[in-house]
């Protein structure tokens, strides 16, 4: 018997893997006689004490059966698959064989907007970057170190630990208008669990789903992955065009961004968040009410919640922590209607028994010392000069090829090329791009085709001073462009 020994670690091992190998692919039989342990050593130059080692370890795995005076034997359930042919043991590696959501998941992986992979730029305003906030930072650590400290290490709850619930409600009442209690609340990991989660509970591959168009991709993806049936509506300058949602009642779940439209920036207008809910009651459709960065308003106080209207039970509020501390924590919570409460408690404990419980505890204290609220009026100041600088050398350096959509939130903004062509905008991201300024084009987000293109600019990341070079550079770029 020909055995490979991988020179990996103690001998005894070795020998011992390569047994095992030669078990599992078929080349020592069920029920065979391996070699005596003094033939083996002859043959593979080691001592007897070395195979004797390795065989114990085989005996141990259940592999061999040592049968006391007669040598050892491989043992009848080893038995490996048969090998398959070469050529089709290749084709097998290169394409397993996955469920049909499985595929559909590799397909939308495959087709989305590659992610974090234009580091090296200069400036980029890719949206959905976190700002960098040192006392954030050092707050956040300090609350982890206490959190550390006192943690149960048993299983978390899976609805989410009741002192951060607690926390989130009298939060969300202070700022957004809701009044939940924390029976009815359900920590995430991040608005993308919660998409989930609603998939799973309240859809079936092939039922009928409305997004906004534009909309948020991480939330197309979901749907998509599971097969729903996708649906659009449009939006206007007062966000989701109510009169346009669809008349007939297949529609089981919408998601929507009352609060600053993604990516236009809209606000829903309130006679439209009535008309909503009441096309949602009447056809007793879902609404998802995507609240990712309501909190971040400039000039205005921060509109109530859609979910702060629902009187009939129709909408389940998502926040998310990715915005308003930073994406990595993968936190977020849902507000539920009482009737779904079970159910999606049920899908998260199925799906991971619940989120990670010193994360949740540590957060708990930042939000109860008052350090969170602390920081949010700080960090919407620095977003608010970070913002007027971007518009103000857009405006300086650009202002007869770009329109602003008007928004006043958030960390982005949407910027229309409203005298350029679909190629010369894709011109204008790669010229961009080769002098260090990473830009966006907005298309990805659409679902019908865009007259116009359009920049999504991300500015949470990057001090006034860089927005204002980057939008020097790429103002030198338009001309260039416009002319080819
Ligand atoms: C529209 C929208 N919703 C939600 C989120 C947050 O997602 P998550 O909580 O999964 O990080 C984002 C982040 O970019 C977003 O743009």
């Amino acid at each position: 018997m020909f055995l490979q020994l991988d020179d990996k670690g103690p001998r005894y091992l070795q020998v011992a893997r390569a047994l095992k190998q030669a078990i599992l692919d078929g080349r020592c039989a069920p029920g065979s006689r391996l070699p005596a342990t003094r033939t083996l050593a002859r043959e593979l130059e080691i001592s007897r004490n070395t195979a004797l080692a390795a065989y114990a370890v085989l005996t141990e795995e259940g592999l061999i059966d040592g049968r006391s005076g007669s040598g050892c034997y491989v043992a009848a359930f080893a038995a490996a698959p048969k090998r398959p042919p070469a050529a089709s043991a290749q084709a097998t590696a290169r394409a397993p064989v996955l469920s049909r959501r499985g595929r559909r998941m590799q397909q939308v992986y495959d087709r989305a907007i590659p992610g974090r992979q234009h580091r090296g730029l200069r400036y980029n305003l890719q949206y959905g970057l976190p700002m960098t906030n040192p006392q954030l930072a050092s707050a956040w650590r300090r609350a982890l170190n206490q959190a550390a400290a006192h943690v149960q290490t048993d299983y978390p709850d899976p609805q989410g630990l009741p002192e951060l619930r607690a926390q989130i409600c009298e939060y969300l009442a202070r700022r957004r208008g809701i009044n939940a209690a924390p029976e009815d609340v359900l920590i995430v990991n991040g608005t993308q669990q919660a998409f989930s989660l609603a998939a799973d509970v309240l859809l079936d591959a092939g039922d009928r789903m409305l997004l906004e168009d534009p909309h948020y991709q991480g939330a197309r993806q979901v749907f998509q992955a599971r097969g729903a049936a996708i649906r659009t509506c449009r939006v206007d300058a007062d966000g989701l065009v109510a009169s346009a949602l669809p008349r007939d009642a297949q529609t089981r779940l919408a998601v929507v961004t009352p609060s600053h439209q993604f990516p236009t920036g809209a606000v829903l207008s309130l006679p439209r968040r009535m008309q909503l809910l009441d096309w949602a009651q009447h056809r007793r459709c879902w609404l998802i009410e995507d609240d990712y960065d309501g909190e971040f308003r400039y000039g205005t106080r921060p509109l109530a919640a859609l979910k702060s209207l629902d009187r009939a039970g129709r909408v389940l509020y998502v926040g998310s922590f990715s915005k308003v501390i930073f994406p990595a924590l993968r936190l977020g919570y849902m507000v539920l209607p009482p009737g779904l409460r079970e159910a999606f408690v049920a899908a998260k404990w199925l799906t991971d028994r619940g989120s990670t419980a010193i994360e949740q505890a540590a957060l708990a204290r930042l939000i109860g010392s008052g350090a969170f609220e602390r920081h949010l009026r700080r960090a919407a100041n620095t977003l608010r000069a970070r913002r007027s600088a971007l518009l103000g050398a857009l405006q300086r350096h650009a202002g007869g090829a770009v329109e602003v959509a008007d928004s006043s939130a958030g960390m982005h903004i949407l910027a229309w090329l409203r005298h350029m062509s679909h190629a010369q905008a894709q011109a204008l991201v790669e010229m961009a791009r080769a002098r260090g300024v990473g830009i966006y084009l907005v298309a990805p987000y659409c679902h019908k085709p865009l007259k116009h293109p359009g920049l999504l600019l991300g500015y949470a990341d990057l001090p006034p001073a860089d927005l204002q070079a980057a939008v020097r550079i790429l103002a030198d770029c338009l001309p260039r462009v416009s002319q080819a």
